[in-house]
């Protein structure tokens, strides 16, 4: 078994993330689990008397990110996981500018703060990160209605991840990133509402945590899509 690494994880509190969470926590890991809301966390923590699980409450819209520094000090992070995501579902003429920059602020410009944050606690030669986007951010990919901004700012990360393994190659710090396709969470339900997709989030959750600990340092700069359907 592999020794015990510091995991940080965004939206960790539903979805692919709590199993994510969950997963990292039965595998002994110590996991750093962001999320607004922390309740399903602590209730997982107390149902089950687990000591390795530190759940940060802090919303990924914040512009000052400096309250992180109480959680994580100077711990080397062996692992980033930005799995959080924000969608809104609104036809165009009916997308405020502010809806549009909410989904960027989620989905690109926290992703690009936290590492900021985090640029000294990432150890040279072993850490990875791993972003989580979207096969509809991916070009040339069924597009739909409504997901104009969600689809645009996942397209971005993967933009992003590819650049940033650029600047990072040269410390070891590769960054990947994985395209998802349909999962049954509340966001598959608020994007395509009666749509049951044939992945359940501890199937997803149970790839994206083998990718994480074995695969991660065989890639850098790539989106991988992980999916078998449209949407
Ligand atoms: N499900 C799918 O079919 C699918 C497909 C492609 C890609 N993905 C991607 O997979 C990832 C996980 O999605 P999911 O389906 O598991 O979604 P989900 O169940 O809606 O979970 C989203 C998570 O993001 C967190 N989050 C949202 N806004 C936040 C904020 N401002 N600050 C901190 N945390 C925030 C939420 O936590 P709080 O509300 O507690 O803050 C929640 O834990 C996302 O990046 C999503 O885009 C999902």
């Amino acid at each position: 078994m592999k020794t015990s690494q510091n995991i940080i994880i965004t939206g960790a509190s539903s979805g692919i993330g709590f199993e994510i969470t969950k997963s990292l926590a039965s595998l002994n890991h110590q996991v750093f689990a962001i999320s607004r809301n922390i309740k399903p966390i602590n209730d997982f923590i107390t149902s089950n008397n687990i000591s390795n699980i530190k759940p940060i409450p802090f919303d990924l819209e914040s512009e000052d990110f400096s309250s992180l520094s109480s959680f994580i000090n100077e711990t080397k992070i062996h692992h980033l996981i930005n799995n959080a995501g924000l969608l809104i579902n609104k036809p165009f003429e009916n997308l405020s500018f502010n809806d549009f920059k909410r989904q960027y602020e989620v989905n690109v410009f926290s992703v690009f703060k936290l590492i900021k944050f985090l640029n000294l606690n990432f150890i040279n030669n072993q850490s990875t990160i791993c972003n989580i986007t979207s096969m509809g951010g991916i070009n040339g990919t069924s597009k739909f209605p409504g997901l104009l901004g969600y689809s645009s700012s996942k397209g971005a990360l993967s933009i992003f991840t590819e650049c940033l393994a650029e600047e990072l190659k040269e410390r070891g710090v590769n960054v990947n990133a994985l395209a998802l396709g349909a999962v049954q969470t509340e966001m598959l339900e608020k994007a395509f509402p009666g749509y049951k997709a044939n992945v359940s989030p501890k199937e997803m959750a149970d790839y994206i945590v083998n990718f994480v600990l074995n695969d991660s340092k065989l890639f850098n700069g790539k989106i991988l899509p992980i999916s078998s359907s449209t949407p």
